[in-house]
């Protein structure tokens, strides 16, 4: 079972996982983090942020891969996820903009961008800490239901449903894309320590089906329960749903000083 760890609000859970981090650049100064986008990872990338500010750390050579982006938006938009990863994250935390990679969504290079995006994960050594949120739909990066756990990199459809969580980030819903560029499940799998953060009511059903639920591609979100290094960073809200709440506050109050999360 995923470790499941519930914060009292996003706040904290921002500052737990961006500590994670911290200690990962202290032991690996060039680490490669897995980013997400959205609204969820939000806290995590302000406290570290902070935690930079006032206890400074060369980041220079930190390497990072972003989850997933739209295709369609014309270039420079600021919701492309290009944009959203250099304003929220490259900036703020004085990463080396070179060493940030986004999934290419020029219309020209897509045939070949998930390929060689898999390949520049391979050359960076892979991926030591993936942040992940979940959409309602149970999506992992743009991974709707029915994707292959098996998936890496590749073009996908997002669902009316997703189109219209994201449509408060556009002036209007038809300006969200219909496609994207998402790694796959297995891309995700692959990295070597998985953090998904959720908050909201809105987030307990998907979050309860990926931790508790039957592993199935219905439910992308399961698929953490195949990888043996999954952190789940919860408010009380989107927790609601777990049947083994009590079992996963004991643990967490009871889990040894040595151990990270
Ligand atoms: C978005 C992103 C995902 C994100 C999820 C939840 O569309 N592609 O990477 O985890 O959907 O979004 P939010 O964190 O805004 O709720």
């Amino acid at each position: 079972m995923a470790e499941v760890i519930v914060v009292e609000h996003e706040q904290a859970a921002g500052e737990l996982v961006a500590e994670s981090i911290r200690a990962l650049i202290e032991a690996k100064r060039d680490a490669v983090l897995g980013l997400a986008t959205g609204s969820t990872p939000l806290t995590v990338y302000q406290a570290l942020g902070r935690s930079l500010s006032a206890r400074p750390l060369d980041v220079g050579m930190v390497r990072g891969f972003s989850l997933d982006e739209y295709v369609g938006l014309p270039a420079g938009h600021p919701e492309s996820y290009r944009a959203v990863i250099d304003r929220e994250v490259v900036a703020p935390l004085g990463l080396t903009p070179s060493n940030i990679r986004v999934p290419s969504n020029d219309l020209a290079a897509l045939p070949a961008a998930g390929t060689e995006y898999e390949q520049a994960i391979i050359d960076a050594g892979g991926v030591d800490l993936q942040l992940l949120g979940i959409g309602r739909t149970g999506h992992l990066g743009f991974n709707e239901p029915g994707s292959s756990f098996a998936s890496l990199t590749r073009v996908k459809t997002l669902t009316p449903q997703t189109r219209a969580d994201n449509a408060r980030f556009f002036a209007s819903p038809d300006e969200v894309p219909i496609h994207c560029i998402t790694q796959g499940i297995g891309t995700i799998l692959r990295a070597r320590h998985l953090v998904l953060l959720a908050f909201g009511a809105g987030k307990a059903a998907a979050l309860a089906a990926a931790v508790e639920g039957p592993v199935t591609s219905s439910q992308p979100g399961s698929a953490i329960q195949l990888h043996p290094h999954v952190t789940v960073v919860v408010d009380e809200a989107a927790a609601g749903l777990l049947a083994n709440l009590d079992y996963f506050r004991y643990a967490w109050a009871n889990k040894p000083a040595w151990q990270g999360i």
